[in-house]
């Protein structure tokens, strides 16, 4: 089979090339990548040359690029990751947002109408339903609860959701969308909490937590995500959302105490800013559907995973801090400069 995996150059999008191409060495994979500040090239290095693999740097809102390549490669499934993905910058700049997000998901449906894709998935996430209340912790994100948005970057997601339903019942376009809780581990971008937090504390930096940091997220490997949507290209029932997440919520101010712990850094790092407009309490996924309709469940422990991806920004530095000493540095002054200690 031919599979398109756009994004594939950012953290998610990678780990899922990583495993079709170890898993399904019988399929092709294309990527199609436009290289924002989060896609980079050299994570693909390894498996540029294998002849199963092919990229193309090019934006899904493209429709001319967008149809040369689906008229090129007459791929069989589209995997869609590719997204402007951190919340933070979403409420700075909300526009580019809808544009990747909204617009780049309808191209690439109505690329997929076209050329008789026979699966167009859609990555989304546990985001689009909204937070919990901190005090509930018997309630969780089913496929069922309504979308109820608070940031420009989750109502994007939503916003292209939406679309996804609407090409299913209005062209019959064979749809799956996925909604995953937070993903960690190996080349996830340092502006997101765990490696953003490793990469201060191992430069002695102060470790910036919104607000209490009482806030609950709920953690899964990246891995354990990539294999799930996996199983929902190759079995999963058209039409349908699955949610993907392991149980595994946390406090952030939690998760930060156990990086440093990892490595030996002091708590006294740890510094409370003013929180995010908006935020979020609190993330937890109700994953019984993919369980119980494709026997999916985490393989990784957090307690496991947690240590490996530590280990992997340690053997990895050279990847995240050519990231840090670039044009990161301004975003880095720009979204932390405002922010006042509040303890
Ligand atoms: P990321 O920001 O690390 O990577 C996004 C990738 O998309 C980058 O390689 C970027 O260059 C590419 N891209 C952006 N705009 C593009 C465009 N217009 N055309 C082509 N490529 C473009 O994001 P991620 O964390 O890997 O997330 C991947 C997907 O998974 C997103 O759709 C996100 O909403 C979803 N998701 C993420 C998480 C998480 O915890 N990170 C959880 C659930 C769902
Ligand atoms: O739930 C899935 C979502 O998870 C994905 O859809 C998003 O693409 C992904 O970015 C992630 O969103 P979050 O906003 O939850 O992730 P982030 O790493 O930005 O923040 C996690 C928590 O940590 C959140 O409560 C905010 C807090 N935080 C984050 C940063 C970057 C801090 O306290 N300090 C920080 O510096």
């Amino acid at each position: 089979m031919n599979i398109i995996v756009t994004g594939g150059a950012g953290f998610i999008g990678s780990n899922f090339v990583f495993l079709e191409l170890r898993e399904h060495p019988e399929d092709r994979i294309i990527c199609i990548d436009k290289l924002t500040y989060a896609g980079n090239l050299k994570t693909l290095k390894p498996v540029m040359d294998k002849p199963n693999f092919k990229f193309y740097k090019a934006d899904i809102c493209d429709k001319t690029a967008m149809e040369e390549i689906f008229k090129t490669e007459k791929p069989d499934i589209v995997v869609n990751f590719a997204a402007e993905s951190h919340v933070d910058r979403s409420i700075e700049n909300p526009q580019i947002f809808l544009e990747t997000n909204i617009i780049g998901t309808s191209v690439l449906m109505d690329m997929s109408r076209k050329y008789g894709v026979k699966r167009y998935h859609q990555v989304s996430t546990d985001e689009v339903y909204g937070d919990l209340p901190l005090d509930r912790p018997d309630l969780f994100f089913t496929e069922e609860t309504p979308l109820h948005t608070s940031s420009p970057y989750s109502s994007s997601k939503a916003g292209a959701d939406l679309l996804v339903n609407a090409y299913h019942r209005t062209y019959g376009l064979p749809t799956t969308i996925s909604r995953c809780s937070n993903n960690y581990g190996p080349y996830q971008f340092p502006e997101k909490l765990i490696p953003l937090m490793i990469a201060n504390a191992l430069a002695d930096k102060k470790l910036p937590v919104y607000g209490a940091g009482q806030n609950v997220r709920d953690w899964l490997y990246v891995e354990d995500h990539c294999k799930a949507i996996d199983l929902i290209i190759r079995k999963g029932t058209v039409g349908e959302v699955y949610n993907i997440g392991g149980h595994n919520e946390m406090h952030n101010i939690d998760i930060v105490k156990i990086i440093l712990k990892e490595l030996g850094k002091p708590e006294s790092l740890i510094e409370h800013v003013t929180d995010r407009a908006g935020h979020d309490q609190r993330y937890a996924i109700d994953p019984a559907k993919i369980h119980a309709e494709l026997g999916w469940l985490p393989e990784t422990m957090f307690k496991d995973g947690i240590k490996k991806t530590i280990k992997w920004y340690l053997d990895n530095k050279e990847w995240w801090e050519d990231i840090i000493s670039g044009d990161y540095q301004n975003y880095y002054a720009e979204m932390y400069g405002k922010k006042e200690v509040i303890d």
